[in-house]
């Protein structure tokens, strides 16, 4: 079986099968990560570009050591040190880069649909490393990797996101790739944090934090975005701490098996206290070592990678 579509550019439009495929290759690919040696040979001769128009520290070098392990050549280009800042458009920088005919880009940007729009112009594979608070889709992969690794299944899981969910393309991206595996997903926060488009998705609102996250398989905690607010949407960081902050004493409402998600940056304090962060239950390391092995299979499936990778 093979990707549907030459690109990955949300989890919205993916089946159940792609997904289940993508983790299936991304779990076998993880053994890699755990040699002496982490390279194979699979990609050789392909190209990567990334493209990041917003800072990462994640996503961006996650998939830049993908591609490395798997033997591929990568150019990164940061808009803040490129000819965007002599006014280059998107669409020129994007034709410029292709005209030295790589493989896949991966774009960030903060406009929900900018990737959709570069995959309409170039013949090359785009991968979706986040649109403004629309997707992240291999974040939502390696959510799901790092629960199936925990929890055996996705199906019948309850999963609260809880947070900014408004601002977050992660919470969409993980709320399409579960319910479409088969979890129950809720989405917890303040009403100002609530899309207010959430009674037509596949999700449980919950205003009230216990409530949210009773009997949660998984708690999947958010970056409150203030650089994406244009207005005050709670009193103060204080009051949403108080009110929405992950201790450990509010997880006594999860199942005793709870695990604890955060794609990171952090606000240490604020959603999360260090209690929790540091703790047996948090995810969070293995979520970013998970996201290697996610973009790994990701560029492998999308260059029409057959042969087996894991064989040493
Ligand atoms: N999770 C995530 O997207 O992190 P970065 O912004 O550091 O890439």
């Amino acid at each position: 079986m093979r990707l549907k579509s030459k690109d990955i550019l949300g989890l919205e439009e993916m089946g159940a099968d792609e997904i289940e495929l993508i983790l299936q290759t991304a779990t076998s690919f993880k053994d890699i990560l755990n040699r002496p040696i982490k390279k194979v040979p699979t990609l050789r001769g392909r190209s990567i570009v990334t493209l990041f128009y917003e800072a990462s520290t994640r996503t961006r070098t996650s998939f830049e050591t993908a591609a490395k392990i798997m033997s591929a050549d990568t150019s990164s280009i940061a808009a803040a040190t490129s000819s965007v800042v002599k006014g280059e458009s998107l669409k020129d920088t994007v034709l410029t880069l292709q005209s030295m005919r790589p493989d896949v880009f991966i774009i960030r940007h903060s406009a929900s649909g900018a990737p959709h729009f570069i995959a309409k112009l170039v013949p090359s594979s785009v991968i979706n490393a986040g649109d403004g608070m629309h997707e992240h889709p291999s974040q939502g992969l390696l959510d799901m990797m790092t629960i199936l690794e925990n929890k055996g299944k996705l199906s019948g899981l309850t999963v609260a996101i809880v947070g900014d969910i408004l601002h977050s393309r992660v919470a969409r991206s993980d709320m399409w790739g579960l319910a479409k595996m088969g979890a129950k997903v809720r989405f917890v926060g303040p009403k100002t944090l609530i899309p207010p488009e959430a009674a037509k998705l596949p999700v449980e609102v919950y205003t009230n934090l216990e409530e949210g996250i009773k009997g949660a398989d998984v708690v999947n905690v958010l970056r409150i975005q203030l650089e994406r607010m244009k207005k005050g949407l709670f009193p103060s960081l204080r009051e949403y701490s108080q009110l929405y902050g992950i201790t450990n004493e509010r997880l006594k409402a999860a199942k005793d098996d709870v695990i604890v998600l955060h794609p990171g940056p952090m606000n240490r304090g604020i959603e999360i206290l260090p209690e929790v962060a540091d703790s047996s239950c948090s995810m969070v390391t293995t979520q970013v070592t998970n996201g290697v092995a996610v973009r790994m299979a990701l560029l492998y499936l999308l260059m029409g990678g057959s042969e087996d990778v894991t064989a040493s």
